[in-house]
């Protein structure tokens, strides 16, 4: 399986399934406000991807602005786009070469105040990815340490391994570390006569965050942002930030026999050190200060794949507070088309389980780095993940996309841009491609989906299953859709009980899982779902305590043939293969 950045094999006996119902753990009292990091579904757009607006076949922020509208009536609450810098494109964004001005692909500095001011007077937030790890090497400050330029001298990570006169430089490698693109990590300059280390690209030199000068202005690049009134970030490869110092080799994990593949490696000595935890508290610190300054919640989320036990200390203590969260990305690596209700229990509890009391969870269905839900969970299965994700305690990550149901686009070989794909070459690309899941969005049933204009071709290929429904109008104008789904979900949130209920979770059958939101004086919500293939009725008052005789279905998988508005007993629930059901004991109370 391809999961960017794991490198563990998780331990998924670190979660035993507890019996006892999971209270949200919240920070605040109950009557308290929540922040909108914690309320909102976080909507991430992939700008390529969204809506070109000048006809280039690349999508843009006048496209992005265009259809904000589109986001208010989804019901999102919080935008995050990835990377929109001046960059040279080669890692299409997260390389940067300049962390102050806008890419001319995307637009100007202009066009991100007007994107930002409507956003907001929408009611939405704006996130930025923070790419922390590495720069371009197109950038002034790599041009100025490949130049030995006073004060930019040990910017990135300089070394060479013990003097060899048979290998090609006259110098071993500093070590045996590997890109996560493959390959070794270290890349030789002739110019500066050294090595330097580049965890992704070999365009994309790492940063040496031992160096004062980067540290500063790391800082410096938040509070730019934060300045220009950005609601939070989005953390980039947050595990790449530090490395063991001497560059000690690492050892083989016995996961694959591909030499040039990275997890051929544990990354003991490259991933998650101890001051990387340290540096996250200062970042927090400053948004903290932004705050207090001007009253608005600041939030930073952080793309870390790993285990529990290296992942949960990025929240930090309440003493020392870290990240608003860590990226939970337990329903990408733990699950696959086959997952039965043990499974997503257990990804459940995996998060539940270990986060540290105080805390506030999230759940990420998909991003620009995994094929996408339906590709990866099952066609069959698409409402259901999206009910499950939105109606756990805690906050919802939707990769755009995702509300209508898109999959993944065969992309050839000929039109693959992905660099990890291109190291990979054309034998192999297929195992790592990121395209598929970056194709354009399918608006409507016009030309290229809406996405851009008749006769141009966008810079990835348009899946031809918007001709078949899986578009924005035509789901809005059937009768059931994704996206109606979806809005019922996002409607659901608003209710106190989504807020603040307590998490009860049960494997009723080998395919059926459920689980309830309970919360004293508000109606009970269950959300079930059959993950199997064959029809099933299953008893959830066996299971659950207290239920009514009768249940309301508040939102249905779209192939269910019990819709919305329709009321079951909780004591012969009907079930078709990848359906999900949200029930609710009665009516419900806004928050
Ligand atoms: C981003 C990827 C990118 C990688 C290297 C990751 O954290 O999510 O899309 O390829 O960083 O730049
Ligand atoms: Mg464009």
């Amino acid at each position: 399986m391809r999961v960017l950045g794991i490198t563990a094999v998780l331990c998924l006996l670190a979660a035993a399934v507890s019996a006892d119902p999971v209270r949200v753990r919240q920070p605040k009292a109950d009557d308290e406000e929540l922040a909108w990091w914690q309320t909102s579904v976080i909507y991430q757009i992939y700008p390529r991807s969204f809506k070109d607006s000048n006809g280039d076949g690349v999508g843009d922020l006048r496209g992005i602005i265009n259809q904000l509208e589109y986001l208010q009536q989804l019901g999102v609450g919080a935008v995050w786009l990835s990377p929109i810098y001046q960059s040279p494109m080669v890692d299409l964004g997260y390389d940067i070469s300049n962390y102050f001005e806008i890419d001319p692909v995307f637009g100007t500095m202009d066009d991100f105040n007007e994107f930002r001011d409507k956003a907001h007077s929408l009611g939405l937030q704006v996130m930025m990815d923070y790419v922390v790890s590495y720069t371009s090497d197109q950038i002034e400050w790599f041009q100025k340490s490949l130049r030995r330029e006073d004060g930019y001298d040990e910017w990135y990570v300089w070394a060479v391994g013990e003097r060899n006169e048979s290998a090609p430089h006259g110098y071993n490698v500093p070590s045996n570390w590997l890109s996560l693109f493959r390959g070794s990590a270290w890349e030789w300059s002739e110019e500066r006569q050294q090595f330097y280390l580049h965890s992704f690209t070999v365009n994309q030199p790492d940063l040496n965050y031992r160096d004062d000068g980067v540290v500063l202005q790391m800082k410096d690049v938040l509070r730019f942002w934060l300045d220009k009134k950005v609601d939070g970030f989005r953390v980039d490869a947050v595990s790449q930030m530090y490395e063991a110092e001497g560059f000690p080799d690492e050892l083989p994990s016995g996961l694959t026999n591909d030499t040039e593949a990275n997890n051929y490696l544990q990354h003991v000595q490259t991933q998650n050190r101890p001051e990387t935890y340290e540096m996250i508290k200062q970042w927090r610190a400053i948004l903290d200060e932004y705050q207090a300054a001007d009253g608005k919640a600041k939030a930073m989320m952080l793309e870390v794949y790993d285990d529990p036990e290296i992942v949960m200390p990025y929240y930090g203590t309440p003493e020392e507070p870290g990240a608003q969260f860590p990226f939970n990305f337990y329903f990408i690596s733990q699950l696959n088309a086959q997952s039965n209700a043990s499974d997503v229990n257990r990804a459940v509890h995996l998060w539940m389980d270990n986060m540290p009391e105080g805390n506030w969870p999230n759940w990420v269905l998909g991003n620009h780095d995994q094929p996408r839900v339906g590709t990866r969970l099952g066609v069959a299965r698409k409402d259901l993940f999206n009910m499950i994700s939105l109606l756990l305690p805690g906050t919802a990550i939707t990769f755009m996309g995702e509300e209508i149901g898109m999959e993944n686009t065969h992309v050839s070989w000929e039109d693959t841009v992905d660099p990890w794909a291109l190291n990979a070459g054309p034998d192999l690309y297929e195992s790592v491609t990121r395209d598929p899941e970056r194709t354009p969005f399918q608006w409507n049933t016009s030309a290229n989906a809406g996405f851009t204009d008749e006769g141009v071709k966008p810079w990835l290929p348009v899946n031809e299953n918007y001709l078949q429904g899986i578009n924005v109008e035509s789901e809005l104008e059937a009768d059931l859709s994704h996206i109606k789904v979806y809005r019922k979900l996002v409607d659901a949130r608003g209710w106190r009980v989504a807020q603040r209920g307590a998490l009860d979770t049960a494997i009723i059958s080998e395919w059926v899982f459920a689980f309830t939101r309970t919360l004293d004086g508000e109606p009970t919500v269950v959300v079930v779902g059959n993950l199997g293939t064959d029809v099933e009725t299953v008893d959830l008052s066996a299971t659950f305590d207290g239920l009514p005789d009768q249940l309301t279905v508040h939102a249905a998988s779209i192939s269910s043939s019990t819709q919305s508005g329709a009321t079951v007993s909780p004591q012969s629930v009907t079930l078709e293969a990848g359906v999900g059901l949200v029930l609710v004991a009665n009516s419900t109370s806004a928050a």
